[in-house]
């Protein structure tokens, strides 16, 4: 990493020499000026991480410099420095926004701490600034569409509790958007200028997980080169999401119950207890219940997290939702042209498709669409064939139909399947799990034929069942 740029300002020229050599021995990168215009000559000129100034000098004073920087960028640190603590400047310069105030005859130690500590500020500042910007950025792209009943109930159900300080609990399948509303959560709470932080429980190596959500102390295990403060911290003043809950280890679980009864954490390594100020949603598409049921989640946890409980609605159970998805995706995907639109067979297809995947699947399913489709108008041709062919799923068959006998069961998935494969043989037989020569019996034995084909005399030709448009099927 590059040396820090420090700037040191003082008229007295002995005063800038001294503070260049305490600086550059600490591998700053020094440049000393000798008045506040030289200094804000400086600053326009480049960057500096840290100004440290002189408050009484001749001409543009310390004050006057503060004002100046700050007018040219609010987040560079300044340190100023003056003879007396009680002088009304020093004071003055604080309010004004200076980082702090130095002694003149401050021992090198203070100067160094507080030029470190400036640094850290300005760190820790623009991170939050990049983070910001990049959550605005997102959370304007990825805003939360629904119209349905089942999506009101959401939206007021979050209307609700975002002011409120309690725990979330989102529970939902997989691509439902818990994390979508996690964010909105946040964002229409009284915490929304604060940071949000989200952490996937079952991403991050079991080891590592306790240190990223606690911090750890220096030396408390190997790779700990540092301190680190943990995300606890990171998310102070704002909502900290910790998503897939359900994979937490259950020797994190104790440790986060804790941190939900006192309020505070105590980093890996470390014995002081350090308070935090987040408020906490949690998200999972395992079903808690039945995880704590058979022992694998703490029950006394599950009923810290649940004090509000929120269910994500499968897709499949607000089809309403469908179109205006659909739409929405279609403009996002647009950018600058004009939308495309969806055919009437296409989005009745849509329409009928269960969605295991929920609106991850769909939101993928038009981005597909739109990349295949060269007209405008999405078609059914532009749709993946577990859409165009396999409306209620594979296993649904079974369970849609109690009173089929096995054959029955046999010919009907046999059909579906030759169907989903547009009735290429070669394929449906690698499908079911059976050889071509088998698969050409039972269509015989069941008299399946291709529909839509006229036959004179009424019998099968088995030829023309297992090898016609197997190659070059339309
Ligand atoms: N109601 C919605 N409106 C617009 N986009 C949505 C909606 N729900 C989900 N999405 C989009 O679907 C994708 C999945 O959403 P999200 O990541 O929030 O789901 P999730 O429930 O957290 O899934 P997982 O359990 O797999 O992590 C995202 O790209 C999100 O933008
Ligand atoms: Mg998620």
């Amino acid at each position: 990493m590059a040396a820090e740029k420090i700037l040191v300002v003082d008229d007295e020229q002995s005063m800038t020499q001294f503070l260049g050599i305490v600086l550059r021995k600490e591998g700053f990168q020094v440049t000393t000026v000798n008045s506040g215009r030289d200094a804000l000559d400086k600053i326009r000129m480049e960057p500096f991480d840290v100004v440290i100034s002189d408050i009484k000098m001749p001409g543009m004073d310390g004050i006057q410099l503060l004002q100046g920087i700050k007018k040219h960028d609010s987040n560079i640190p300044v340190v100023l420095m003056t003879a007396y603590a009680s002088q009304q400047s020093a004071i003055d310069a604080v309010n004004l926004g200076a980082f702090q105030y130095l002694l003149k005859n401050a021992k090198n130690d203070e100067i160094r701490l507080a030029v470190r500590n400036a640094l850290e500020m300005r760190r820790v500042r623009n991170e939050n600034q990049f983070l910001k910007r990049e959550l605005k950025k997102g959370h304007e792209e990825k805003t939360i569409i629904g119209s349905s009943e089942e999506m009101v109930r959401v939206f007021k159900m979050v209307d609700k509790v975002a002011d409120s300080e309690a725990t979330i609990l989102i529970q939902g399948d997989s691509g439902t958007g818990k994390e979508l509303i996690a964010r909105e959560i946040h964002y229409r709470s009284r915490r929304h200028s604060g940071p949000f932080v989200s952490i996937n429980c079952g991403a991050i190596p079991r080891d590592l997980l306790e240190s990223n959500l606690f911090g750890h102390v220096k030396g408390s295990f190997t790779g700990a080169v540092k301190d680190s403060s943990g995300l606890f911290l990171v998310a102070e003043g704002g909502t900290f999401f910790l998503d897939e809950v359900g994979d937490m280890p259950l020797a994190t679980q104790v440790k986060l119950l804790r941190v939900l009864q006192e309020r505070e954490i105590i980093p890996v390594g470390g014995t002081q207890p350090i308070k935090i100020d987040c408020r906490l949603v949690a998200a999972t598409n395992a079903d808690l219940e039945r995880e704590v049921a058979e022992g694998r989640f703490r029950a006394d946890l599950f009923f810290r997290l649940n004090v509000i409980p929120l269910r994500m609605p499968a897709l499949r159970q607000r089809r309403d939702d469908i179109p205006v998805l659909v739409d929405h995706f279609l403009k996002r995907h647009a950018k600058g042209s004009s939308p495309k639109t969806v055919s009437k067979d296409a989005m009745d297809l849509l329409l009928k498709y269960d969605w295991p995947g929920n609106v991850r699947e769909l939101e993928n399913v038009m981005e597909r669409a739109l990349i295949l489709d060269e007209g405008g108008i999405i078609r059914p041709e532009d749709l993946p064939d577990k859409i165009r062919f396999g409306h209620s799923q594979k296993g649904s068959l079974v369970i849609d139909s109690p009173n089929m006998t096995l054959e029955e069961l046999e010919k009907e998935y046999i059909l579906k399947v030759l169907n989903f494969t547009r009735w290429q043989k070669k394929r449906s037989s690698e499908l079911l799990g059976i050889n071509a020569s088998t698969l050409y019996r039972k269509l015989i034995g069941y008299g399946i034929e291709k529909p839509g084909r006229e036959r004179s005399g009424g019998a099968t030709d088995p030829d023309d069942l297992l090898y016609e448009g197997d190659e070059h099927a339309a």
